[in-house]
């Protein structure tokens, strides 16, 4: 935090009194400066407005970096590409977790401690029982995931950094057995238990795929794939799932609890849930001479319909992360023998179209992570509804890396923000057999 620094004072022209605030600007190592409106109120009586916090930095954070504009991710530094091209995935939560790649025998240890951590209590297991066979597994995971706070609450210290990432290991080690639990208690099979001689996206996919009966190993092209998918998914600064982290966990709560509101963030439609989407939209289409009436649906703006991995808040030029999807798109397909497939036809079919469209140049709506990652987990072989599970596996250890510097950062304070108030201004109550003749009746 040492780098950032005050830098300038910024005069802004508002005040119920006439006074212009006087507001100091904040200088970030990279990025646009940062006006600081704590003091907003006090200086002009007034208070910021700005809904979706699309203009309001939320904290101080040194662990991502996103340049909409130009395109940039990087993680404590490094562009995501180089770590997808370098880097195993076990590796890059040391690194979001701690600012620097590990050395050797820091990388074994803590391979060491997430494998050793990956089992979770038999208890749990009557939990997944009570869900219904049919129940999302995003609600699996939200329930379950909460659960684990039953299990690792007495004794929890948040503030002593030991215990945070004691929480952390066991969230990441975790996660992969809690999604695939929740799969094969979709498919009515048993649970696998998790194997301590595999990698670990080799260890996610044995548990989703392996059955007790027949000897299983995941395709090396299988794992190559899912390991560049969990690194690209590993963190995205303030993004929905990962600023609800950060607003329940600054009410100091228990970090399990924490991440199941993640997970239900995650869930949603218009953030993780799209890679779901984008399936779900390319069945609907279903034939490449149905592109233009989808498009046309998708451009009326009196229709809610949008098309399902395209546009992203911040990222008005290629999403980087896409980018990188995109280049190993066909070099997954191809290694998977699934080049073929007519979806993936029909999936490049609509990118190619919606790249020359000029409602989406115009609104900068590019292909998201989310349009090339439903592709790849479905020549995985996992079906749409375990798309987000597996995403929320990956996000896991961006979400506990923000906790954890949310926690130790003293300029944490309970989230609590103000509203612009559009009710009723103070009025006297009226006795319930007169209310007919003073007010419109409701409802
Ligand atoms: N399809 C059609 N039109 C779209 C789409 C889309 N996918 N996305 C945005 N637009 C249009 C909007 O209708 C709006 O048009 P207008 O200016 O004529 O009113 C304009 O583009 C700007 O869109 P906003 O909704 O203001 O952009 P916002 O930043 O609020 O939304 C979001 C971003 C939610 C990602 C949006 O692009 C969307 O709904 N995309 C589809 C869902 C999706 O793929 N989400 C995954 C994001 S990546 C992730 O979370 C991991």
């Amino acid at each position: 935090m040492s780098a950032m620094r005050h830098f300038a004072s910024a005069e802004i022209g508002i005040g119920h009194n006439g006074n212009p605030a006087k507001l100091p600007v904040l200088q970030p190592t990279i990025g646009p400066p940062m006006a600081d409106i704590r003091k907003l109120y006090r200086e002009a009586g007034c208070y910021a407005y700005d809904p979706a916090l699309g203009q309001t930095g939320i904290c101080r954070s040194a662990i991502t970096y996103v340049d909409g504009e130009s395109g940039v991710l990087l993680y404590r530094g490094y562009p995501i590409a180089d770590l997808v091209e370098r880097c195993s995935y076990v590796e890059i939560c040391w690194l979001l977790l701690n600012g620097e790649l590990p050395t050797a025998a820091q990388l074994e240890r803590f391979t060491h401690d997430i494998t050793h951590h990956t089992m979770v209590n038999e208890q749990l297991h009557a939990i997944y029982r009570g869900f219904r066979r049919d129940a999302h597994p995003m609600a699996v995971m939200c329930g379950v995931v909460g659960a684990l706070a039953a299990f690792y609450h007495d004794g929890l210290d948040i503030f002593d950094p030991l215990h945070r990432m004691i929480a952390s290991h066991r969230l990441i080690a975790k996660m992969p057995t809690i999604a695939a639990m929740a799969y094969k208690y979709s498919l009515g099979q048993p649970f696998v238990y998790p194997r301590n001689d595999l990698s670990y996206a080799e260890n996610l996919l044995n548990m989703l795929f392996s059955v007790p009966c027949e000897a299983y190993r995941a395709p090396a092209a299988a794992a190559r794939a899912l390991e560049a998918l969990l690194i690209i998914q590993a963190d995205h600064e303030q993004n929905a799932s990962t600023s609800a982290m950060r607003l329940v966990g600054s009410t100091r709560a228990n970090p399990y609890a924490c991440t199941a509101a993640a997970i239900a963030a995650l869930w949603g439609p218009l953030h993780g849930g799209a890679n779901e989407g984008v399936l779900e939209t390319l069945a609907e289409i279903g034939t490449v001479d149905r592109i233009p009436e989808i498009l046309r649906r998708a451009k009326d703006n009196s229709d809610p319909f949008r098309l399902m991995g395209f546009g992203h808040r911040v990222y008005k030029s290629y999403d980087p992360r896409a980018k990188v999807l995109r280049q190993r798109c066909y070099e997954i397909l191809d290694a998977l023998g699934q080049r073929d497939d007519p979806l993936l036809a029909l999936a490049m079919e609509l990118e190619r179209v919606t790249l020359a469209d000029d409602y989406f140049i115009e609104r900068k709506l590019y292909p998201n992570v989310d349009f090339y990652s439903g592709i790849i987990f479905r020549a995985l072989g996992l079906p749409p509804a375990m798309f987000t599970p597996v995403f929320a596996v990956a996000r896991t250890v961006g979400w506990v890396a923000h906790w954890n510097e949310m926690i130790a950062d003293p300029e944490t304070r309970i989230f609590r923000p103000r509203q612009l108030y559009t009710g009723p201004v103070e009025r006297a109550l009226v006795a319930i057999d007169e209310r007919a003749a003073h007010q419109p009746l409701v409802g």
